[in-house]
Order: C-alpha cells, then structure tokens, then sequence
C-alpha cells in the first residue's frame, strides 16, 4: 500500500519529496524547532487523523536525531493516524549485534524494541546483517531492508569501464561476489582485524592481480573511514593511486572524507544519507519497498 502522507523530519526533506512523487502520494508539513534549553517543539501542520503516515528520517548521527523521531511517531498515533511507518534509509546502531565483552548493550536490540514499539512498519536500505540473518530477529513489526546492490553496480557498469572490485573484510565477500559476477568483473576480499573504533588492520592486495583495472573498495558503510583508508594505503604503497570508494552509506565521521580525498581516492556513495559524495539516487529502490510494507 502507498501512505497518504509523507513528512520529513529535519533535514529529510529532499529525501521525503521525492518518494513522495515517486508514490503519488503528498508530502506532509511538519514544523520542528529546539526550545531553548534543547527540548524538541513539534506540530503537525497537515490533517493526519485516519491518515496512513510515513516519518522519513535517515538515521546518521543517531542520537540527536531519534528523540525528535520517536515524539513525532508518538505524536502521529495519537492524533489518530491509522498507520505510521518509519522510512530511515540509513538505520543505525546495527554493528552492535552482541555483547562482546561482560555488561555491553547490545543496542541493535534495544534500538529494534523503540522502533517497533512507536511504528507500524519499517523501509530502510542494507541494514548491517552480520550475526542477524533477517531484520525478524530483532524487528516484531513488518520490516522491509532494500538492496542498494543493483543501484551500485548500475553505477559501475555506466561509469567505470574495466573495474576491479575489492571488498576489505569477509563481512564484504557475499556482497562483493555477487555484484561483481553481475558485472563480470574480477574481485579479491582482504582480511580485516579492528582493534578499536579507529584502528583497523587489512591483508594486502595482491596488486598484480588488479593490472590496469580501476580498483573499487565496495563497502556498505564507511563509517569512521578507518577501512577505507587501510586500505588507500595499501594500494597507495603499491603505486595504485586513485581507486574508487563505493559505499551504500557515506558517515565520514572525523572527517575522513577529507582524509580519503587527501590520499587520492574518489568517494562515491547511494544517497541513504545525504551528502556531496551521494551520487547514486535509491528512490525508486525505496519507493518500491514502501510499497511492499505500508
Ligand atoms: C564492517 O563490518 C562494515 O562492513 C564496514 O567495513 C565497517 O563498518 C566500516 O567502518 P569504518 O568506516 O569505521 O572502518
């Protein structure tokens, strides 16, 4: 089913206009503002009672950004909306996934229990699965994850002409794999050990293998940059010069934008989260998965 109405929470707003038109349906106003001792002021300005609503917020820089989201989900069942769905292209607090040492939160959980307790049903793009097989493990309201893969290599094919595809870790051989025997191009996966947030180590590539291909490091995020940049490097010491950085989901935090560029390498990324680098558009992508599960 399509919502009737669309709302953006801020800085959602490009994002929440074209899904609108993608599903011809309208796009709701809603006015936020801070109070001045940081409180979040919120008011609908559409007419919601009956209405199927759809709150369109990507979820980088989570902390800031989920009060105010869960306030308006709350906000929007009790003026009488008949549904309300969350449509976050980016969905964060994935990578927590257990308790790796004594007394962690495990916060993909707590993170699952919020959402599906303020929404009807869920849209996002390539939600981290690692040690969760499916979104149902933690999610109990309908969940739909869209692949931004065929979106990516779209972009491949019309942009790179002899690519070679490098995922950094083996979380990235699956998705690696697949999309480069979709491009018929050839690929290696790294080996990776993180030993802190910031610190990452990655196996090699073995550049002999890349010739004069264009090297593509494939990832689903680049969060801190840490493994993008490993990686950079290591192919920097071994004169290859300008790869690509092709991401589902472009953080940058620290920076590390800047640092990549520094160092040579173009950064592309899907626009699940907003920015210069996101080139390759997913509304349709995430049209089609509103469709499916609102
Ligand atoms: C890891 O499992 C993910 O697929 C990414 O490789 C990782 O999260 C990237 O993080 P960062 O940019 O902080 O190195």
């Amino acid at each position: 089913m399509t919502p009737d109405l669309i709302f953006a929470l801020p800085g959602n707003e490009t994002q929440a206009e074209q899904l609108a038109d993608a599903l011809g349906c309208k796009a709701g106003a809603l006015t936020t503002r801070k109070f001045p001792d940081g409180e979040t002021y919120l008011r609908f300005d559409s007419a919601i009672e009956g209405k199927r609503v759809a709150l369109v917020s990507t979820l980088n820089d989570p902390d800031a950004k989920i009060v105010p989201l869960l306030f308006a989900a709350n906000a929007a069942r009790m003026m009488g909306a008949s549904k309300v769905g969350l449509c976050a292209p980016y969905l964060a607090y994935m990578r927590q996934d257990r308790s790796f040492h004594p007394g962690e939160a495990v916060t993909s959980r707590a993170m699952a229990a919020l959402v599906s307790q303020y929404f009807d049903w869920m849209v996002t793009v390539d939600p981290h699965l690692h040690r969760y097989k499916s979104m149902a493990e933690i999610y109990t309201i309908p969940v739909t994850a869209v692949h931004a893969a065929p979106a990516l290599s779209a972009w491949i094919a019309a942009q790179v002409k002899n690519p070679f595809l490098i995922g950094p870790d083996e979380e990235s051989a699956q998705w690696v794999s697949e999309t480069a025997r979709g491009l018929g191009a050839p690929y290696a996966t790294l080996e990776k050990i993180r030993q802190g947030d910031r610190v990452v180590t990655v196996s090699a590539p073995d550049v002999a293998v890349i010739g004069d291909r264009t090297p593509i490091l494939l990832d689903d995020i680049i969060s801190s940059g840490q493994t993008m940049l490993e990686v950079v490097k290591l192919l920097r010491a071994k004169g290859i010069e300008h790869p690509i950085c092709l991401a589902v989901h472009g953080l940058f935090a620290g920076h590390s934008d800047r640092a990549l560029t520094e160092l040579g390498a173009r950064i592309v990324t899907a626009s699940s989260v907003p920015g210069p680098f996101a080139q390759i558009d997913l509304t349709r992508l995430i049209a089609d998965g509103i469709r499916q599960t609102a």
